[in-house]
């Protein structure tokens, strides 16, 4: 095993992974990275392109030379980083139910997987890390110290995001985002290509039972094993 300190969170949508992987970052003084944003990002800047998400050569090469920037947070409205692509903002765009739609379609592309997963081995490699996505203690750095897999039942997951983005201001409908959250795990976890599923030697952290606190604190005491 590697003394980078490398924390991989991988788990389906909407299970907490984001709260906790910023949290452990935050306590443990490591940096916090959530590759969703990175697959958001190349499906943001397929829509903004007037491009379709089905066409596989056309996104992939966008997903090659993607002018992405993070940056720490400019404002305080609930962001972890500012999202900036092609000189514009996105950090909140990246979370328009046209993104949500189509981002699972984009991320089981193997050319768009492959531009990302060495962007986010090389940030990984550097050490003290708190990685979050789908496949990261699985693919993207199997060698990290501490492996999550965060799991919940889908209908605590939608409730989540629903009340996510009722807090945001926006407005939603509770069964519309079950069966879009079904769909996107259903597409992220049958995909050929690192789909979404525990690593062998992952530790499974079900959140169902467990407030956010709590999960933080199971967390924490593996990470300081
Ligand atoms: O926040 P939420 O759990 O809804 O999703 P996300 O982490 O922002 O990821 C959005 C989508 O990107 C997922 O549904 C996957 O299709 C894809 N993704 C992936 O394939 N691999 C990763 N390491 C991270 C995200």
């Amino acid at each position: 095993m590697s003394d980078l300190c490398i924390i991989a969170i991988d788990g389906p949508a909407a299970s907490g992974k984001s709260t906790l992987g910023f949290r452990l970052a935050e306590s443990l003084g490591y940096l916090y990275f959530d590759t969703g944003l990175m697959y958001r990002a190349v499906t943001w800047l397929t829509l903004a392109r007037g491009l379709s998400a089905q066409d596989e050569a056309a996104v992939t090469r966008l997903a090659e030379d993607m002018p992405i920037e993070v940056t720490a947070p400019s404002f305080e409205d609930g962001r972890s980083c500012d999202i900036v692509v092609d000189g514009q903002d996105i950090t909140w765009k990246i979370r328009q139910p046209e993104v949500d739609a189509n981002v699972s379609i984009v991320a089981a592309y193997s050319g768009v997987r492959a531009a990302l997963t060495i962007q986010q081995r090389r940030i990984g490699l550097r050490g003290r890390v708190v990685m979050v996505g789908r496949d990261i203690g699985t693919v993207v750095l199997p060698e990290a110290n501490v492996k999550i897999y965060l799991d919940a039942s889908a209908k605590e997951r939608a409730r989540r995001r629903y009340d996510e983005t009722l807090q945001r201001g926006g407005t939603a409908d509770l069964a519309e985002i079950l069966t879009k959250v079904n769909e996107r795990d259903r597409i992220d976890s049958t995909r050929a290509i690192a789909p979404l599923k525990p690593a062998a030697d992952a530790v499974l952290i079900d959140s169902d039972k467990l407030n956010a606190d709590q999960v933080f604190e199971k967390a924490l005491s593996l990470c300081k094993r």
